[in-house]
């Protein structure tokens, strides 16, 4: 059996459940492919994440980076865990003011704000813009004027280094297109425009070195570094940084070679960094923020596919096609993103067939997981793939007009449809004729 299921996971069918509920019934009931969440695994890293920061005694934000899955059902959970938000997009905040978000609690990100969305952010109140660039600084200042109102800010600095994951989630080394640079003087610069707009109120600095990191030395660097800036920022500017957030990043286990510490490790390295940090130059503790994503859903999210056709070359590795794939999960023909599956229907079935586990799509890219071992596999098995909650629904299209998937949030045994599979209808209402 896969070591990331355990056996409190197999009901007496045999069959996979998640969050109590039985994967097979799923897929009959909602259709496959279907994203499925077990519920209870993500308020419990958003509680794991709470606990650390209260056991340490620090002030504290955890922001859910929201581009990892973002539903209207999402935001309600975490309001109802007491998290943040952090949201990029006029999209992703338009969500969250559906989903009765508190707006104090949304933190807004991007490198390319529009004029429209920070209209909207400051006519909604967010708690937080986090600025990125001096094109934004012109922006919100024009839109602060007009609606005659304050907001907190956030200086986003690119700390200058190169986080170890793929080449494109890494966001802190230099060459990058986000944040103000610290070496040019950019970011002084930055500061002293913020400091010059009566209407911003400058909170403090932020670095998101990058995401899917393992490594704890990245994170301890840019805790560091951010300090160092804060001491800096006191002396030339006499600003007091009451905030220091360190991004998200949080690597995950995906297969069985990933080895990463659990998230809330990493947090209690960074705080245990800005402590000392602070302390060495007698800064006031800072406010300590965090945004993860991944780590909140992508555990908790499971893709099911029905199996459909095979095709078998003798002496090369089959090709066994679910009905799904790229258009539900870009992350493996993207980033080269692996993934394990399981054989939802007899998880306890030997895995001794090694397949190509394809998708529907128009592609040869689209494998979904190359080199998958599996038990034989039939047409109407239910496969499950593991760890997708985080960037496979949020990252969906429907290339080849196929419909984006259903979601489904699964706790303790019972089921909620959370987003509706698209229809054919849905796919062309956007259409106009001739
Ligand atoms: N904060 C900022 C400013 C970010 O840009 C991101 C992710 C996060 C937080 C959350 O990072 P996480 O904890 O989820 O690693 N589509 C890619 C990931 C792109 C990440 C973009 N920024 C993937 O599927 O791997």
């Amino acid at each position: 059996m896969n070591s990331q299921i355990n056996s409190e996971e197999i009901n007496q069918e045999g069959h996979l459940t998640i969050g109590g509920v039985d994967a097979i019934e799923l897929a009959q009931e909602y259709g496959t492919p279907l994203v499925v969440y077990d519920v209870s695994k993500i308020r419990n890293q958003i509680r794991n994440f709470e606990t650390i920061f209260e056991k340490e005694k620090v002030n504290y934000e955890v922001s859910y980076a929201s581009k990892a899955f973002s539903a209207i059902a999402m935001y309600q959970l975490a309001k109802q865990e007491g998290a943040a938000i952090d949201v990029v997009s006029a999209g992703e905040l338009y969500t969250a003011l559906k989903a009765g978000f508190p707006m104090e609690k949304v933190n807004f990100h991007g490198n390319n704000k529009s004029l429209f969305e920070l209209e909207m952010a400051v006519k909604n109140h967010v708690g937080r813009i986090m600025i990125d660039n001096f094109h934004e600084i012109e922006l919100l200042s024009q839109v602060l004027k007009e609606n005659k109102t304050n907001i907190d800010v956030v200086l986003r600095i690119t700390p200058g280094i190169s986080a170890h994951t793929h080449e494109y989630d890494q966001t802190g080394q230099v060459d990058s297109k986000f944040g103000f640079d610290l070496d040019s003087g950019q970011a002084d610069e930055a500061l002293k425009q913020v400091l010059n707009e009566p209407r911003m109120n400058p909170l403090g600095l932020h670095a998101h070195i990058g995401s899917q990191i393992f490594e704890l030395n990245g994170f301890k660097m840019a805790a560091k570094k951010l300090v160092q800036v804060a001491a800096l920022w006191r002396e030339k500017y006499n600003f007091i940084a009451q905030v220091i957030n360190v991004g998200g990043g949080f690597g995950i286990k995906y297969v069985e070679k990933d080895e990463p510490l659990k998230p809330e490790e990493f947090v209690k390295a960074i705080i245990a960094t800005i402590k000392e940090e602070t302390a060495k130059v007698n800064l006031p503790m800072p406010e300590i923020d965090i945004e993860p994503g991944r780590s909140i859903v992508g555990p908790a999210g499971y893709s099911l596919y029905t199996v459909g056709s095979s095709k078998v070359v003798s002496g090369l590795t089959p090709y066994v096609t679910v009905d799904g794939g790229m258009g539900d999960n870009i992350r493996p023909a993207l980033y080269g993103a692996e993934y394990e599956a399981i054989l939802a229907n007899d998880p306890n079935k030997q895995a001794d067939e090694v397949i190509n586990l394809a998708g529907k799509y128009c592609e040869s890219g689209d494998i979904l997981i190359k080199n998958a071992l599996l038990p034989s596999l039939h047409t109407g098995d239910i496969i499950a793939i593991l760890d997708t909650g985080a960037y496979g629904y949020s990252m969906a299209s429907n290339y080849n007009r196929n419909p984006r998937p259903a979601v489904v949030f699964a706790e303790n045994g019972k089921a909620k449809l959370v987003i509706k599979r698209e229809s054919l209808e849905d796919l062309v209402h956007l259409d106009q004729s001739l």
